[in-house]
């Protein structure tokens, strides 16, 4: 079950939180020393409780694994769930466009070029073939990616949502 990558795993995650951990309380003692004028020793404290939280909270976004980690590890069963939210749109058929062009072998394939789509030219300008990592760009926040598209979904948050949506995707050849 723990192979050595979970384990380099934890022991990062451990390493970074520790490093958060004497971050926050170097902050603590800066605020501490330096905020002597107003405030007595509770209100450092205080302070210093919500330096830690906020700092390990960005530190948490900022170090998740990587997509290629993400992917090697991906479930293509939630993958398959999270492509509900794109079916409305999109199907899996090969040409059969509907609202978006469809996605059979979307993975590697060239960017905007499905015969009959009309396409709004906004993807194009910014990316040439859909690999994983302009997927996992793209369906982040399909606008901030592509600005103009018409495509109108608002983005996957979860990195292992994308990640598990693009494995799934790349099994549909
Ligand atoms: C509300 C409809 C809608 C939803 C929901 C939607 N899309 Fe799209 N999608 C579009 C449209 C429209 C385009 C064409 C965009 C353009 O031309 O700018 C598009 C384009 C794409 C493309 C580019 C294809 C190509 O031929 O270059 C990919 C990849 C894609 N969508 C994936 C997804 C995935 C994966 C999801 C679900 C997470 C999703 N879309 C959800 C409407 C949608």
């Amino acid at each position: 079950m723990f192979d050595t990558m979970t384990m380099t795993k934890v022991a990062g995650a451990l390493c970074g939180s520790l490093l958060v951990f004497l971050l926050g309380a170097w902050a603590a003692e800066e605020l501490y020393h330096t905020g002597g004028g107003h405030g007595h020793g509770g209100e450092a404290k205080q302070g210093y409780a919500i330096e830690v939280e906020t700092a390990s909270a960005g530190a948490a976004v900022e170090e998740g694994p990587s997509l290629e980690e993400l992917l090697a590890a991906a479930d293509l069963g939630k993958g398959e769930k999270v492509f509900g939210k794109c079916k409305a749109c999109h199907k899996l058929e090969d040409g059969a466009n509907g609202t978006g062009p469809h996605l059979f072998n979307v993975v590697d394939r060239a960017v905007g070029v499905q015969d009959g789509f009309a396409y709004s030219g906004a993807m194009v300008a910014v990316a040439e073939t859909w690999s994983a990592e302009n997927l996992d760009g793209f369906l982040a926040s399909p606008k901030k990616f592509a600005p103009g598209t018409k495509m109108g979904f608002g983005g996957l948050k979860k990195p292992a949502d994308r990640a598990n949506l693009i494995a799934y995707l790349a099994t549909i050849k």
